[in-house]
């Protein structure tokens, strides 16, 4: 029988585990989630694998990035197959708070607010305090842990950015790792909220990155990016989506950009299907 991942419940448990590292001169990667863990998180582990000599993985759904109206309550919660899941990639060590007041104590009362590509009205438009709960609690992370590399998904492109940028800002000595996004067969990316879609709404979903692939497609066949735009938001919403956006975007800043002789470009959408929004975005 193989042994289970062992779970540190408290920071101080935490940092005994990775001082015990530390003194047998090894390396350490973090990889953060908020469980519910797919193959695209497992991917990220197998990546921080090659990375470092230890690999932690924090499972902790932070309130703070929930808006009160978002879906922190309801928010799939499947810790002992999360756990299974991790020890069949070999983690090292799971960092689960044991509770929302061991990562927030009473009397907390400092955010980390970022800007830059935290406000360029993508996510940030659309979920105002979404980039300040992710920033203090991945801050947080990074402090509690003070791994080597951490990894994070090209998924989440805009926060991935915002990481990058705290990292530099704040001087966290640590390598920010960005993973290419791992999708279902018919090419929907990989979500925790995925499950909440029904089987009607599954098959719409998977038209978000086939419309995405078509647009990139067509800007590298010089296209217009402006009329590329439009037509792909056409396509979404007659899809049966209620799109929030469909952005070009330089791939580094997220400013918006006018052409391929701007700079790399990166597509980047966030669209509703009822109650479930779904976000995805594409290198051209
Ligand atoms: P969560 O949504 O659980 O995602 C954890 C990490 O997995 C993020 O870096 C995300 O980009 C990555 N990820 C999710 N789906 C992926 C996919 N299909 N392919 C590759 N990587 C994928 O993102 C968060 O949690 C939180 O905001 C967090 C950073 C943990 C802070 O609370």
């Amino acid at each position: 029988m193989t042994r289970g991942v062992p779970v540190a419940r408290t920071v101080a448990a935490l940092r005994r585990a990775v001082a015990r590292y530390r003194a047998a001169g090894e390396t350490i990667a973090l990889v953060p989630t908020m469980g519910a863990l797919h193959a695209g998180h497992l991917s990220l582990v197998r990546r921080a694998r090659r990375r470092a000599d230890r690999v932690v993985v924090s499972i902790f759904v932070n309130p703070t990035q929930f808006a009160p109206s978002e879906d922190f309550d309801s928010y799939p919660r499947t810790f002992a197959a999360d756990l299974a899941a991790l020890r069949d990639v070999s983690a090292d060590l799971v960092w689960a708070p044991a509770s929302v007041e061991e990562m927030y104590p009473p009397g907390f009362a400092t955010r980390v607010v970022p800007a830059g590509p935290a406000a360029v009205g993508l996510e940030d438009a659309f979920r105002p305090h979404f980039f300040a709960g992710v920033a203090t609690v991945v801050t947080k992370l990074l402090l509690q842990c003070l791994p080597d590399v951490a990894v994070f998904g090209e998924k989440d492109f805009q926060q991935l950015r915002v990481v990058e940028r705290i990292v530099a800002d704040l001087n966290i000595p640590v390598r920010i790792i960005g993973a290419p996004t791992v999708r279902e067969a018919d090419g929907l990316a990989m979500s925790s909220r995925n499950v909440y879609l029904s089987a009607e709404q599954r098959a719409v979903a998977a038209t978000l990155y086939a419309t995405l692939s078509a647009c990139a497609e067509k800007i590298r066949e010089g296209q217009r990016i402006a009329a590329v735009m439009r037509q792909g938001r056409r396509a979404i919403e007659r899809a049966g989506f209620r799109l929030d956006y469909l952005e070009a975007r330089h791939a580094g800043t997220l400013e918006p950009i006018a052409s391929l002789a701007e700079g790399p470009v990166r597509l980047l959408v966030a669209a509703r299907l009822g109650a479930t929004r779904l976000i995805d975005n594409i290198a051209v």
